[in-house]
């Protein structure tokens, strides 16, 4: 039998659906080993309790969480919060605890404890990978891979359609920075894909049918979402990047290296990427779509009564 792959997800669950998504596909996919989570941006607290609260209702307490850094890495850039963080998912004055380690001092410890075992699946701003890499400057060596989502390349076929910043890069650019140019290994799952996977009131409707607890809190905060951004699609930028862990065919890669832009012109947060000898990062640019939401679908509806 093949062996799970550990991962540790660093997250800014909370402000867009898809960070819960991503968690709950990786809770509910055997291969993989869920090491900790770790919380970053704005409220990291906050976001560590919705982490928790998700645990507890899929019975996955053992896994460890921790809050990381709220501020950028330089503190030089404004934090955007949606303001509905923890709604649809936590009660008022519901007490939820939550590990007491410092995120940055979990990802260093577990990294190098396992030297070529750990998978770091950043899925919001880079803060706490990048401090972790700075304090650590062995993290780059000892991690097996980096699959994180964030940036943009306009290289894939919808190249022309696509904005040229992503958020989570654009929070906290000198954190990428430190990141891209660590010369760990690196898997960007940008805009590039991620816009070209959705998902609909269709699924929303499959969770709620499912009738599990967490699956109706998903739901609930898909519902939401879906009237935040006032549609009735959503991208599942987040759960692209577990799932390149179970199924890595399901994106076609370039193996580039990505510099980052973090002066303060317009266009801060652009991820650059050319071709150079010692690329360290395979930039997604196609993605089969179809199969992701068939993936994610089956296993957010696994093993629960229907
Ligand atoms: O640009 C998409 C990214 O920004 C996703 O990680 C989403 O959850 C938000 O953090
Ligand atoms: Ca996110």
């Amino acid at each position: 039998m093949e062996k799970m792959k550990r991962i540790i997800i660093d997250t800014d669950i909370g402000s867009d659906i898809d960070d819960a998504l991503a968690i709950a596909l990786a809770l509910r996919s055997p291969e993989l080993k869920l090491e900790g989570v770790t919380t970053v941006y704005g409220n990291a607290d906050l976001r560590a309790k919705m982490v928790a609260k998700m645990l507890q209702l899929s019975d996955k307490t053992d896994v460890p969480v921790m809050a990381g850094l709220d501020n950028s890495l330089l503190g030089n850039r404004p934090i955007w919060m949606a303001g509905h963080e923890g709604d649809g998912l936590l009660e008022e004055g519901e007490t939820l605890a939550y590990d007491a380690r410092h995120a940055v001092d979990f990802i260093i410890d577990t990294v190098m404890r396992h030297p070529g075992e750990i998978t770091l699946i950043p899925i919001g701003p880079l803060t706490n990978i990048a401090t972790s890499l700075i304090r650590e400057p062995r993290v780059a060596q000892n991690v097996k891979e980096i699959v994180l989502m964030g940036g943009v390349t306009r290289l894939g076929d919808n190249g022309a359609d696509l904005r040229v910043v992503e958020h989570n890069i654009a929070c906290d650019p000198e954190a990428a920075s430190v990141v891209f140019g660590s010369g760990a290994p690196i898997v960007m799952v940008g805009l590039d894909v991620t816009l070209k996977v959705q998902i609909t009131e269709k699924e929303r409707q499959e969770l709620i049918r499912s009738n599990d607890p967490l699956n109706l809190k998903l739901a609930d905060m898909m519902g939401r979402w879906f009237d935040f951004v006032k549609e009735e699609h959503t991208f599942m930028h987040d759960p692209l990047t577990v799932s390149l862990l179970i199924d890595r065919s399901l994106v076609k890669t370039k193996k580039m290296s990505v510099q980052i832009e973090y002066d303060h012109r317009p266009r801060t947060g652009q991820t650059v990427a050319s071709f150079t000898e010692d690329a360290n990062v395979d930039v997604c640019l196609d993605v089969d779509s179809d199969r992701l939401v068939q993936l994610l679908m089956s296993r957010l509806l696994s093993g629960v009564a229907s």
